[in-house]
């Protein structure tokens, strides 16, 4: 990307503040964001849900959800206790920004982009608890938070990235290999630019940066590692954009997995198949679990335009 495009999207990307229809709660929830998680009050917490009556209707489905045991959770607080805060944190800043795309821009279903979000979230605290990573609840905010240049695409360039969509489906590609040739910048792009911009630690903005070419840094850390491979694995187990995509997914082959050995040298000897086994068990759980925060609804092919 040449640095005029660069300027005039980062330009851009400041304004979507005031088109987007951001819950009020939004602001207060990224203040507590950017809080060790044991400086965060939980009173606090289920004051801010309390205030939207669909986030905490989404609060209390996924406390409900065979993934936590089914409880009859029926109060936010309960929700929020029964969940984790760190859990309930990044759930809620999920679904704070899926209103950032109003109404009329999104070129997906909503329910299919936090379909995605959700899994490689579930999918990446999954691994990185697998590999012992020492922070999976930052692993989960990673994966959760990794495509937000979708909704930057979506609202400021809907037409053109709409096109994208419709030719990467045509073509079986991967996404960001179409948003070059059409927009000649990528949604990990304008995602760094938007985690910059909303002023999300390193380790987020290098994730979203490079999930999809771990290479792109000179030396990408486990995040950005973890979240490349758990985009692939839920692209290839239907949850991914509406579209089949021609991929296959060669773990010890891929170039993050190769790199997360350098940090975590014990990776060396672990048993790959084993690992995917078991990480293609954790997948029905985690279909589940998104289903059951959206309605299990399986992922509706793009629009075409
Ligand atoms: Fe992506
Ligand atoms: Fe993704």
């Amino acid at each position: 990307m040449n640095s005029t495009l660069h300027a005039k999207l980062e330009t851009e990307i400041k304004k979507l503040d005031s088109i987007s229809t951001a819950p009020a709660i939004l602001m207060p929830l990224l203040d507590i964001l950017r809080l060790p998680s044991e400086k965060i009050k939980v009173e606090k917490v289920v004051e801010l849900i309390s205030y939207d009556g669909s986030i905490a209707a989404q609060c209390l489905r996924l406390a409900n959800s065979p993934l936590y045991g089914r409880r009859q959770t029926e109060t936010v607080r309960s929700a929020v206790m029964a969940l984790g805060l760190e859990r309930i944190r990044s759930m809620l800043f999920g679904l704070c920004v899926n209103r950032v795309v109003p109404k009329d821009k999104w070129v997906i279903e909503p329910d299919a982009f936090w379909r995605h979000s959700l899994g490689c979230a579930l999918v990446t605290q999954r691994m990185a608890k697998k590999i012992e990573y020492p922070e999976p609840e930052k692993a989960y905010l990673a994966g959760l938070l990794h495509d937000l240049g979708f909704l930057v695409n979506s609202v400021l360039y809907t037409e053109d990235f709409r096109e994208c969509l419709r030719r990467a489906a045509d073509q079986q590609v991967a996404l960001h290999v179409i948003e070059e040739q059409v927009l000649g910048f990528t949604h990990c792009e304008t995602g760094q630019m938007l985690c910059e911009h909303w002023g999300l630690s390193k380790e987020l903005v290098d994730a979203a940066r490079c999930h999809h070419d771990v290479s792109l840094l000179p030396a990408a850390g486990p995040l950005a590692c973890l979240v490349h491979l758990s985009d692939l694995l839920c692209r290839v187990r239907y949850l991914g954009y509406g579209y089949e995509e021609v991929i296959a997914v060669d773990l010890g082959g891929d170039v993050a997995w190769q790199t997360l050995v350098t940090t975590y040298p014990a990776l060396e000897n672990m048993d790959l198949v084993r690992f995917t086994l078991d990480i293609d068990g954790a997948m029905e759980q985690i279909v589940a679990t998104v289903d059951s925060v959206f309605g299990g609804k399986r992922i509706a092919a793009p629009a075409t335009s």
